[in-house]
């Protein structure tokens, strides 16, 4: 499995704007200026990649319905590297969206091969976790969902073996029930469309998990039955497999529109206005309707030694159950963007930019822009030294999970296993 984006490899991929351009997807300043407010993680350059989030945005901005939908792997406890996705979710749904998290049990257990009730613990702790952040919405576990089950054999039409193997480097040995979990994730994406109704849905997500977004993507498209195309003036609304009936429905709707074999042109008409009255066709013949889902890519943050952040190297990670004494050792003892020696630094100043400390207080820890530039600004001038910072960040991130803490003991009663 050594494709370039590799949802289940622990090792980060680097150049992120490389992949950007390698797999169409375009960089969050494009659309970032629709949104009445630009939330700190973009500001911030957290969240730096999208796939057609204009939609989102605009839905934000006019007030349109949409879903925010994520998923979180219980393979380990939770830790600061999954707060970023949850604040997504948090914000978008504070902006209107309707939330849905999954619990990805039926993966964790199929690919990190997780018993069940390990991940119904673990997913309780997720769960906690964004009620704490102050999440309002929908919940499920994937194995105990049917309809998002059927949901995933339908979405599964639409598949075959050598796509998967292109998207995922599936080989000849990869099991049935990694496949499985592949098409389940699918039909999570598509899950809120169909359990309410077809609206844009945005997919918090690090960029690990672009391969899922672009197969959901493309059954999505497939699972229509009409495409509708702007051509040169006039409005294409195409049959893929929509019955006789429906395409005649649609060239009644539009007079002055001509029906073809398999398709009805439109003149003068708006593209996003033909588009919703197909849908409704669609639906009203038995078709889902859906949007094509919409993604954002943030950035990684670092693990505390440099590497990548993950649950199966613990001296990268800051859970919220550690003790206090463990956290500061962990601080005290990260990676940093300090130089060889203090004489070095205090010349040439730190490299913030590259420091995970740095990373972790601008994801997370200094709300406030001014501190956190003078933060970067002490650092850069060889004002600070990496001690001190240390100590200060590690005081920061203990008060951080006090609070935190406290939060989830006081949310636990909302998290539901279902
Ligand atoms: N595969 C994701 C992970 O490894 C979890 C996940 C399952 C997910 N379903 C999802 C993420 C739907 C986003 C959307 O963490």
């Amino acid at each position: 499995m050594d494709t370039p984006i590799n949802p289940w490899s622990s090792q980060q991929t680097e150049d992120i704007e490389k992949l950007f351009s390698l797999f169409g997807i375009e960089h969050i300043s494009t659309v970032a200026g629709i949104l009445p407010r630009v939330p700190s993680f973009i500001a911030r350059g957290v969240v730096v990649g999208h796939r057609d989030y204009g939609q989102i945005a605009e839905a934000i901005r006019d007030g349109r319905p949409f879903h925010v939908l994520t998923g979180f792997m219980p393979s380990g406890h939770p830790h600061l590297g999954h707060l970023m996705v949850m604040k997504e979710v948090v914000w978008h749904v504070e902006q209107g969206g309707s939330g849905y998290i999954t619990i990805a049990d039926r993966e964790a257990h199929a690919v990190r091969e997780i018993p069940w009730q390990r991940c119904e613990e673990f997913g309780r702790e997720y769960l906690q976790c964004l009620y704490a952040l102050g999440y309002r919405g929908r919940t499920y576990f994937q194995s105990r969902n049917n309809v998002l089950k059927d949901l995933a054999f339908e979405a599964a039409t639409k598949v075959n073996f050598s796509e998967l193997r292109a998207i995922y480097g599936f080989s000849d040995e990869t099991d049935l029930a990694h496949a499985e979990s592949v098409i389940t994730q699918v039909a999570d994406i598509l899950y809120p469309q169909v359990e309410s109704s077809p609206a844009p849905t945005i997919v918090p997500v690090g960029i690990d998990q672009d391969p899922h977004i672009r197969l959901t993507r493309g059954i999505a498209h497939k699972l229509r039955m009409f495409t509708v195309e702007e051509r040169d003036g006039y409005i294409s609304v195409r049959s893929k497999n929509a019955p006789a009936e429906a395409l005649a429905e649609v060239h009644r709707m539009f007079p002055g529109s001509r029906k073809y074999e398999g398709h009805v042109d439109i003149p003068r008409a708006g593209c996003r206005e033909v588009s919703t009255l197909v849908r409704k066709v669609e639906i009203a013949h038995g078709g889902y309707g859906f949007y094509t889902p919409s993604a954002t890519y943030h950035r990684f943050m670092p693990g505390l030694q440099g590497g990548k952040m993950s649950s199966s190297i613990p001296e990268s990670i800051i859970t919220f159950f550690e003790p206090d004494d463990v956290v500061r050792k962990k601080v005290m003892g990260a990676f940093t963007g300090g130089r060889a020696t203090l004489a070095e630094q205090k010349e040439l100043g730190g490299q913030p930019d590259r420091c995970p400390l740095f990373l972790l207080n601008l994801f997370h820890m200094v709300e406030d822009d001014a501190e956190l530039a003078e933060i970067h600004r002490r650092c850069r001038e060889g004002e600070m030294m990496c001690g001190q910072c240390k100590k200060e960040t590690a005081e920061r991130v203990l008060a951080f999970i006090r609070d935190f803490r406290e939060k989830m003991e006081a949310a636990a009663h909302l998290v539901k296993v279902e």
